[in-house]
């Protein structure tokens, strides 16, 4: 994963604020180094004179004029160019784009990608893939209280506000995975809401979502049967939905190809048996205060979910 930083754009957005950047650390840069060049001169010339001088004040009424209406120009140049990236920002075509619904909850990302036809819409949480080279449209919203989008190798910062749709516009151009954060302060594991992000070929993409699309892959072994039998019927399909599957409520994170992400518990936990496992056994432990109660299982229900939802590529 790459450095989170808009010091290293990969997308149109994030190129303009990164220059808009560029020239504000140039000018401001430039302004430190001449005042503290002109305090040396004066504190050397102070040091030389022997009796106090008299203030030339007509010269130095110019010099107060002359700074003030450069400092103001200064100012109004950089806003000029803030409200120019702004509008850079905005102007991306978005004719021909791809629409992601992101619903913020706490602490995870409830992911939807946008379809005409309802059964070719995708659901995922806490992963983001996005297609290299081809505008994306994220409207965003929240379910409980506001969360922040912020992936700064791609775009800045926007709330994701209970009641509303905000919408972002974005183009990675540059191939890589990056990492995404929630940037408000929304409760108790606020710092544990991450969000991969994942920039791949059109190609790649497209192959991608379309896996995506299928419904979860059928128990293999025996342990995976008993493991599904147990998600059916278990506590955990009051909350969890996995595509082709008995399993269908919308609270909490969809798992249809939950084995095929980076991670788990919202960026927390590397998505590995050993993890899964650990999570299941007690995830109050792992992340307290989410909303996903201990499941209390027996030592062997455990074994046999690790293995189906493993299997859930
Ligand atoms: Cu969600 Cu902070």
């Amino acid at each position: 994963m790459e450095p989170q930083s808009m010091l290293q754009p990969a997308g149109v957005q994030a190129q303009a604020i990164r220059a808009l950047w560029d020239l504000m650390l140039a000018v401001t840069g430039s302004v430190w180094f001449l005042v503290a060049g002109a305090i040396c001169i004066a504190l050397w010339r102070a040091t030389r004179r022997t009796a106090p001088q008299p203030v030339a004040t007509r010269r130095m009424h110019a010099m107060i004029a002359w700074s003030t209406a450069v400092t103001i120009g200064v100012l109004f140049g950089l806003l000029g160019a803030a409200v120019w990236t702004g509008q850079r920002i905005q102007a991306l075509d978005a004719s021909n784009a791809l629409h992601i619904t992101i619903v913020g909850h706490q602490w995870w990302w409830d992911i939807e990608y946008a379809d005409p036809i309802a059964s070719r819409r995708v659901r995922l949480a806490n992963e983001l893939r996005l297609p290299l080279d081809r505008p994306v449209v994220l409207r965003m919203t929240s379910n409980d209280v506001i969360h922040s989008f912020w992936v700064p190798n791609l775009h800045g910062k926007l709330d994701l506000v209970p009641g509303r749709v905000t919408m972002l516009r974005l183009r990675a151009d540059r191939p890589g995975r990056f990492r995404g954060q929630c940037a408000e302060f929304c409760g108790m594991q606020h710092a544990h809401m991450a969000l991969p992000v994942i920039v791949e070929p059109r190609g790649q993409f497209d192959a991608w979502l379309d896996g995506q699309r299928q419904p979860a892959h059928l128990p293999h072994t025996a342990q995976q049967q008993r493991g599904r039998a147990l998600f059916e019927t278990g506590s955990c399909a009051s909350c969890h939905a996995a595509l082709g599957t008995r399993a269908g409520a919308r609270t909490a994170p969809d798992l249809t190809h939950m084995a095929s992400r980076l991670t788990l518990a919202g960026g927390l936990l590397p998505n590995d048996p050993a993890s899964l496992e650990a999570w299941l056994r007690d995830p109050q432990a792992i992340k307290p205060g989410n909303r996903m109660p201990v499941p209390g299982l027996s030592e062997r229900d455990r074994q046999d979910l690790v293995a189906y939802l493993g299997g859930l590529q």
